[in-house]
């Protein structure tokens, strides 16, 4: 069968002019001229001088009303500084380009996107984190809400969705359904508990106002 294949190769090479044996050969001989002009192009594209690291800068941060010294690059953002130079692992990170919400902290008070904010911007601001709402070992309204209401299933939205809601109480303390919405619209959940979210923050608003509960 071997012998009939080779037959039949030399019987293409007689018509074609090259065998196919011969052609892989050449393919082969072609692609190492490739590879062997490629590694010299991408040589000669090499920069001659090795970048320098970029200088960190030491700035300091109120994070749960705490001053945290911490040393950064100018391009890194508030969500990466709080989770891997401050330990501050509750904010989460899902798709860093200030669409999901996952991200949330409190700036002055506000909901704000961690990977839209640059850390060296945030110098002068109250940044609050999830962490930040805890009471000691309890838990604050607005995440014992979430509980109560069972408003998460994977969790990984959670904390963005607590701190949009606790902005938003700060603003307007008794929000109807519809503000609710609108309140925590920047902040994405992909297990759906959109619901369950809503009966949260109208739980926190009756929760901070000493409704059912310790506010
Ligand atoms: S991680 Fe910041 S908005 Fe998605
Ligand atoms: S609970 Fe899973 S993304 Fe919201």
């Amino acid at each position: 069968m071997a012998h009939d294949r080779r037959d039949h190769d030399e019987k293409a090479a007689d018509t074609s002019g090259i065998s196919r044996r011969g052609f892989i050969s050449r393919v082969g001989a072609g692609a190492a001229v490739v590879a062997v002009a490629s590694k010299a192009s991408a040589e000669s594209a090499k920069p001659t001088e090795t970048m320098q690291a970029t200088e960190l800068s030491r700035i300091t941060l109120t994070v749960n009303g705490q001053q945290r010294q911490v040393l950064v690059e100018p391009r890194w953002t508030l969500s990466h500084v709080l989770r891997e130079e401050l330990g501050l692992t509750g904010t989460k990170v899902g798709c860093e380009r200030g669409e999901c919400g996952a991200c949330t902290v409190l700036i002055d008070g506000k909901p704000r996107y961690s990977c839209m904010t640059l850390a060296v911007e945030a110098q002068d601001a109250d940044i609050v984190t999830v962490e930040g709402l805890m009471d000691g070992e309890d838990l604050g309204p607005t995440q014992e809400a979430f509980v109560e209401k069972d408003a998460f299933q994977c969790g990984y939205c959670t904390s963005g969705q607590i701190l949009a809601v606790e902005g938003m109480l700060g603003d307007n303390p008794n929000p109807s359904l519809d503000e609710i919405r609108i309140g925590v619209s920047g902040n994405l959940c992909r297990c759906g508990a959109y619901v369950h979210i809503f009966q949260a923050a109208q739980r926190a608003a009756e929760l901070k106002q000493g409704v059912g509960g310790e506010s």
